[in-house]
């Protein structure tokens, strides 16, 4: 065997390639249908103003010699690890420096890379429904067993629906790593400041480390919810933190995220801080100068106002999903804090059923639940990215169908 045989053990088909070639079916057989997609978190405002006129300005910097920028720093150019600094973690009162954050293109791949750095032997628990990239890329390094068509055999699963109020237990038994993501994908839930006390301390005990995923942290409102994992005393020896402007400031096409990776974490006597500069200057050659500087507008007075005023206006599609869910009878969570509403399948459908019937009935794109791992099953999520008109259109929709199915 020349090849890596664990990608045979894994679904043939990442989930929202599957959706997609799903939709794809249906629009050619029915050409005439108005597809409305709430499926994939993908953003649909374009780029805020400040963010064009930094990306204008870069681009006129590499048709001059003096200001023509090849390879930049592996780990991001200072002025967007300090403005991230700032305007993520000072801003909120913690503590993270500039060396300890890393630029990357995306927290996808972030997080499908950060593994690299655990021992094939790591054990690794996630909470259930959850991102697949944390799944299939631990999968793909052969860390999880054996796939049972449900489950992976050596992965703890940690599940979370309405039987627990979507707060994961702590893992039953040993485990090395720990994915956590608050907002959380895919059921729009946040962990509290006391439960997340719960994790650091578990972790500070057990010396698992803690892979804590804050893409949607620009979509929690108010005081109450921890917007970083470091706002808990101790953090910083126990977790990395993975963050992105994909989702805060409509970067999914242009693509730019942040690690931290404290110098206070350390395994084995290294530090982990030290292995991800390592591993980073081997395998990547920096987010694209142009892309940080745009970036780096995020954190402008100007910036901050535009992004803002489109975070309200996602928020503002996920309120009206959500209260469209609930007045036709169908108890939902998330919504408030992130542009996910999460929901059982009314009618006690299975996943890929219901996707199947507001598809053909209703033309609306969701994502299935059970695409998420085993506790999704009979679950579904739709997301608030689409466009408002879209959004009015799409609640039409589900208000007229839904009372034929609950
Ligand atoms: C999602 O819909 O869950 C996300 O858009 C997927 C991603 O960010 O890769």
């Amino acid at each position: 065997m020349i090849t890596n045989q664990h990608f045979g053990e894994i679904p043939p088909s990442y989930l929202f390639s599957e959706v997609a070639e799903r939709v794809r079916t249906f629009s050619a057989a029915n050409p005439g249908a108005e597809v409305l997609r709430l499926g994939i978190g993908d953003v649909t405002r374009p780029l805020a103003p400040a963010v064009i006129e930094a990306l204008h300005r870069a681009v006129d910097e590499q048709a001059v010699a003096s200001s023509f920028q090849g390879y930049g720093p592996e780990a991001g150019y200072a002025f967007l690890r300090e403005a991230i600094a700032a305007g993520e973690y000072a801003a909120i009162g913690v503590d993270v420096a500039a060396d300890e954050i890393f630029v990357g293109d995306g927290s996808k791949q972030d997080s499908a890379n950060v593994q690299e750095l655990f021992a094939d032997t790591a054990r690794v628990a996630v909470t259930d429904p959850v991102y697949p990239v944390y799944v299939d890329s631990n999968a793909m390094a052969g860390r999880l067993g054996t796939f049972d068509g449900e489950r992976w055999t050596k992965l703890s699963y940690l599940p979370c629906d309405d039987m627990n109020g979507y707060r994961p237990a702590l893992p039953a038994t040993p485990v090395e790593l720990i994915y956590l993501c608050s907002p959380n994908n895919p059921t729009g839930t946040v962990m509290s400041r006391s439960d997340l006390e719960g994790w650091v301390s578990y972790a500070r005990e057990t010396g698992a480390v803690i892979l804590y995923d804050v893409a949607y942290r620009a979509f929690i409102t108010g005081d109450d919810v921890p917007r970083s994992i470091y706002e808990i005393p101790g953090a910083n020896e126990v977790a990395i933190e993975l963050g992105s402007f994909s989702k805060t400031a409509g970067f999914t096409g242009l693509r730019c995220s942040w690690a931290v990776v404290p110098h206070a974490l350390q395994r084995d006597g290294v530090s982990l801080n030290a292995m991800w500069l390592r591993r980073q200057s081997t395998k990547f050659n920096g987010t694209p100068y142009i892309v940080q500087r745009a970036a780096e507008a995020v954190y402008s007075p100007e910036g901050r106002a535009q992004v803002q005023a489109d975070i309200d206006y996602y928020l503002a599609n996920a309120r009206l999903i959500r209260e469209t869910l609930e007045r036709a009878g169908v108890a939902a969570v998330g919504g408030e804090h992130s542009p996910y509403v999460w929901f059982r399948c009314p009618g006690g459908m299975d996943s890929w059923e219901f996707f199947d019937v507001l598809l053909e009935r209703a033309q609306l794109v969701g994502t299935p639940g059970v695409g998420f791992g085993p506790t999704g099953a009979g679950h579904f999520r739709l997301s608030a990215f689409n466009t408002a008109e879209a959004t009015h259109e799409a609640a039409q929709r589900l208000a007229r169908l839904l009372p034929e199915l609950v």
